[in-house]
């Protein structure tokens, strides 16, 4: 049963959650959408200044659930936006809580324009039984089938 995939993310402003449907079509695998349980403020600025300060104390938000039946699954993508650098905190509460011991697991992010930056080395930390595979990164809104096809292939992961 190995061969299954699951995509698990989170998105705020759905940048990231359009990624993870690209990365399901070239798949087949499971989506799963991480929600916190007091949803981030809509307004920019206060998501900013309340996110600030989470991912400096490397606070990790409850969430609403978790992926059910994770055993059955061998490949993990992981997906966040960049937030300050890293992964958003919902994504730290998935990593920190979930036993992801022998696990592949495949970063992937949206971002404005600073890339992965150390969302792949932060999971390698928090994950150190995982093996972390290179990451995919696009700006905001401009992931395509393309370069996500193109990505897979690299990392050694066929199209289904
Ligand atoms: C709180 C916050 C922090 C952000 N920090 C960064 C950053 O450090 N570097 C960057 O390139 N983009 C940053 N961005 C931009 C987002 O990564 C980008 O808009 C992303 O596509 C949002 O994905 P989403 O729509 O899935 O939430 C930030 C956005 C927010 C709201």
């Amino acid at each position: 049963m190995d061969f299954k995939i699951l995509i698990v993310y989170f998105s705020h402003s759905a940048h990231t959650k359009k990624l993870a449907r690209l990365i399901q079509k070239c798949t087949d695998g499971v989506l799963f959408e991480l929600i916190p349980q007091n949803a981030y403020p809509a307004n920019y600025n206060a998501v900013v200044a309340q996110s600030k300060k989470e991912v400096e104390k490397g606070y990790h938000p409850l969430l609403k659930a978790m992926p059910e039946n994770i055993e059955i699954y061998h490949k993990i993508f992981v997906g966040t936006p960049n937030w300050f650098g890293t992964m958003a905190p919902p994504v730290a509460s998935f990593l920190a809580h979930a036993d992801l011991s022998g696990k592949i697991l495949v970063p992937f992010c949206t971002n404005g324009g600073g890339g992965l930056a150390h969302i792949g080395t932060d999971m390698k930390r928090m994950c150190p039984h995982a093996k972390v595979l290179d990451g995919f990164a696009a700006t905001e809104n401009n992931g395509n089938q393309e370069d996500v096809s193109h990505w897979l292939k690299m990392i050694g992961i066929e199209d289904k």
